[in-house]
């Protein structure tokens, strides 16, 4: 297999929300778009065929998910994760958010305390607000370039009574692959707490050499009986637009809760598309996140020398995993309203602001580098050039 993620593929008047929705979100449709998190790369073939395939038949009525499915699923996180995960354990999930809200409300109470670890990403937090439940904040560090977790806090915090955690494994926005003597802190302190462990592994596919993804569940039988995991195919294969993912839940208990609270939403049926994509992705995709991490690996090389080169001010922690890039603006000394309109009115580019993520997002930017090389140079260059016009202003 080959692929080019050189190839620059225009998705304007597609509908996509990271183009199309420039206007929308940023007021203006002339930006570099670096913000939401799908890339601009093809979906790869394997995954178009399956889902032309399935077209060739043209009645698209109720679908069953086959023993295949679940065989993609099991076999990829074995091959790719040494995670030997049961078929029973699965449960579908039209998304990763949904899922973390569905978690919420099958586990929790109005005024539960529900931990998360800013900076982090955001509808974390509203999964726990929108619902009632009390947002408890175990504030990430940054230690040396690279957010840490500290561990008194988050004690502290599960002793006050909260009764789940939503942790983001890989990390979004930070890039953390945390290791398996930090994932083993947390569980441990969850455990004596008995506070319950939502971890989110949607980007834990997307890791670069030579770090390596532990899931939490993986960890141990305890651990894995107080464990929900996430994973999706969406991040990875450019197939967010399917809303499909699931749940690993490997207690009983608590996978007959989580089934049926999203039974009496009637939203666990899913879609066609995303059913297939999902057994081809896992089947067929090993060769693909390899070639695209290698690529993607190619273009931190280039934001992290071209900053330092140019814009020394502005400081990159380098991800160990994601296409998401957490630029430390600290040092060019603005506001965030200043930064913001920096970024949008001066360097004509679409990011996230970090304050977007909660505290310990102040000063930063998020840049999305999923998108072709030639791009992000152009994105970098316009960077530059703000830059310089301000120095010179
Ligand atoms: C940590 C994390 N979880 C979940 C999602 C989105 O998941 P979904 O589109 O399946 O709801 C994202 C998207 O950026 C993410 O970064």
């Amino acid at each position: 297999m080959t692929f080019n993620f050189d190839e620059e593929i225009s998705r304007h008047n597609t509908n996509s929300i990271k183009y199309d929705g420039l206007q929308l979100f940023f007021g203006s449709p002339d930006l570099v778009p670096l913000w939401v998190a799908d890339m601009d790369f093809r979906t790869p073939e394997f995954i178009i065929d399956a889902i032309k395939n399935r077209l060739s038949h043209e009645v698209l009525g109720y679908s069953l998910r086959p023993d295949s499915f679940f065989e993609a699923i099991t076999g990829w996180l074995k091959r790719r994760h040494n995670w030997k995960v049961e078929k029973e354990w699965i449960v579908f999930t039209p998304g990763v958010v949904p899922a973390t809200n569905i978690g919420v409300l099958a586990f929790t109470q109005p005024g539960d305390g529900i931990i998360t670890q800013p900076p982090v990403y955001f509808p974390f937090f509203t999964a726990a607000t929108d619902h009632g439940r009390k947002l408890v904040y175990n504030k990430l560090n940054l230690t040396n370039g690279r957010l840490t977790v500290d561990f008194s806090d988050l004690e502290e915090k599960c002793r006050q009574g909260a009764k789940m955690i939503i942790i983001s494994s890989p990390h979004n926005p930070g890039g953390n692959v945390w290791t398996r003597d930090e994932l083993s802190k947390i569980a441990a302190i969850c455990l004596r707490y008995n506070v319950l462990i939502v971890s989110d592994e949607i980007h834990s596919d997307l890791v670069y050499s030579p770090y390596k993804h532990t899931p939490m569940a993986s960890l141990s039988d305890e651990i894995a009986s107080k464990t929900i995991t996430f994973i999706a195919p969406s991040k990875t294969f450019n197939v967010s637009g399917l809303s499909s993912s699931v749940a690993i839940i490997p207690d009983e208990n608590l996978r007959k809760k989580f089934v049926s609270t999203l039974d009496h939403l009637h939203i666990g049926l899913g879609n066609i598309f995303g059913n297939v994509a999902m057994e081809a992705a896992f089947t067929h995709g090993d060769e693909y996140v390899d070639a695209l991490m290698e690529y993607l690996a190619g273009n931190v090389a280039l934001v992290e020398t071209y900053l330092s080169e140019h814009i020394p001010q502005i400081k990159p922690v380098t991800p160990e995993a994601t296409f998401l890039v957490w630029l430390n603006c600290r040092e060019m000394g603005m506001t965030d309203k200043e930064l913001n309109d920096f970024f949008i009115n001066k360097a004509h580019l679409a990011l996230n602001q970090g304050i977007q993520f909660g505290p310990g997002g102040e000063g930063f930017m998020r840049m999305n580098i999923g998108c072709t090389r030639a791009k992000l140079l152009q994105a970098l260059e316009q960077l530059k050039l703000a830059f310089s016009n301000l120095s010179i202003s």
